[in-house]
């Protein structure tokens, strides 16, 4: 997959985005009511105003949006003749401009019919500027929708969807709250180590995600503990595109595929259905990827190197429960107040992520998610 998207990165990049609009009459900005509101975000925008024709903001987004959120976001724009779509805001931000980017063409493909996969052939300009980190949208084909009917989630998938240009501006995050850091930083995590693991795996994507790694695990505490460290957050915003690049050329696996349910079903933000997964996914794994399980262990700053492979790769998932515990994210759905007597659904609704189960480096069974879905109820015993 080819994602040369050109990249504009660090303290005030924004101050240069200027000639990246040139031209444009009729651009439509995509965020959400949270994210219009920051500072930094209000200057961006006026900016922004200042170097198109006409400037048409949506701030609608919701988070986790749904198929419905979006086909009301639609519905009454006019999408003729707009040139540029910018998106700045979160995965849930930046999934709905990458859509709208597709939508807003001539003959575009409906939702229902980008739902039931139709493939869109092309999109106006486009400018992803993020402000988690995070998913790493700005560098994938995916959208993430709820289906609310379904109680989970689809991606609509198309290369056609990566941005022209992507912005990695440091000081757009520096707003988020402590827990959206932390959970969405575990999101990035995820990505680069099931993207590491996955049996799509190439060089490509292995490239990627050892970068992203190195980077995630020297910055993702500091960044949740110094808000305004610039490079703490500057290494994060990297770490979560390197994720997104790794989902492009590799894909995720067993977390991300039982997570959609939690979001589907109880609605728990995306990162932290990730965080509560990670570790019993990834000690459901570690057998059959010792190796790549040691190299990740590795890139920790506090690495033994002195341990056998086979000591690395417990040594990680015991590195993965210790981390969502310090930063104090849920590491079960007990703790959520939520009961076990939706366990067949999640089973079933994981298995029927199929996209992604099949990425799962390990042989799984019904009975395998189920265990590994049980162990997110410790108090209930089951
Ligand atoms: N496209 C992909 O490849 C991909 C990958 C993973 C997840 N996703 C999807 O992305 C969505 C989640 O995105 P997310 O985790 O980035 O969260 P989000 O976009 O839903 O944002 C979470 C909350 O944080 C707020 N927020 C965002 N940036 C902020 C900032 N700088 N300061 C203050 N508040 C801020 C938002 O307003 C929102 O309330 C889900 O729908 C998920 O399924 C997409
Ligand atoms: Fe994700």
């Amino acid at each position: 997959m080819n994602i040369n998207s050109t990249v504009i990165a660090g303290y005030q990049a924004l101050n240069n985005i200027g000639y990246l609009l040139s031209g444009k009459q009729n651009v439509l900005l995509v965020t959400d009511k949270n994210i219009v509101g920051i500072p930094a975000v209000q200057t961006l925008i006026a900016q922004i105003a200042d170097n198109v024709g006409t400037l048409h903001i949506i701030n609608t987004v919701p988070p986790e949006p749904s198929q419905h959120d979006v086909a009301a976001i639609v519905a009454p724009l006019e999408t003729h003749g707009i040139d540029m779509v910018i998106g700045v805001g979160g995965g849930s931000v930046l999934d709905v401009a990458k859509l709208l980017s597709v939508m807003c063409v001539a003959n575009a493909p409906t939702l229902e019919a980008l739902l039931a996969g139709e493939k869109p052939h092309t999109r106006t300009a486009s400018l992803l500027i993020p402000t988690t980190a995070g998913t790493g949208s700005e560098a994938t084909p995916n959208a993430i929708l709820a289906i609310p009917e379904r109680e989970t989630k689809v991606g609509i998938i198309s290369p056609v969807m990566l941005p022209d240009y992507v912005v990695l501006a440091p000081e757009l995050t520096t707003s988020m709250p402590a827990h959206i850091a932390a959970s969405t930083g575990i999101d990035a995590l995820c990505h680069l180590i099931e993207c590491f693991t996955a049996t799509i795996a190439n060089p490509v994507g292995d490239n990627y995600a050892l970068i992203g790694l190195k980077k995630l695990f020297a910055s993702l505490e500091t960044s949740v503990a110094e808000p305004t460290n610039l490079a703490a957050r500057l290494d994060m915003l990297w770490a979560s595109y390197y994720g997104g690049a790794a989902i492009a050329h590799a894909g995720t696996h067993l977390v991300h595929a039982m997570s959609y349910p939690l979001g589907g079903k109880y609605h728990i933000p995306h990162g932290v259905a990730n965080a509560i997964l990670l570790a019993p996914c990834m000690r459901f794994v570690r057998p059959f990827v010792v190796s790549k399980f040691a190299q990740a262990y590795d890139l920790l700053p506090e690495a033994n190197s002195a341990l056998s492979e086979e000591e690395k790769s417990h040594a990680l998932v015991d590195y993965f429960v210790a981390l969502v515990k310090r930063l104090q994210l849920p590491a079960s759905l007990d703790e959520l107040g939520i009961g076990s007597e939706h366990l067949p659904y999640l089973v079933e609704a994981a298995l029927d992520v199929q996209r992604l189960m099949k990425n799962v480096p390990a042989p799984v069974s019904a009975d395998d998610v189920r265990n590994v879905y049980l162990t997110l109820f410790p108090a209930q015993n089951h």
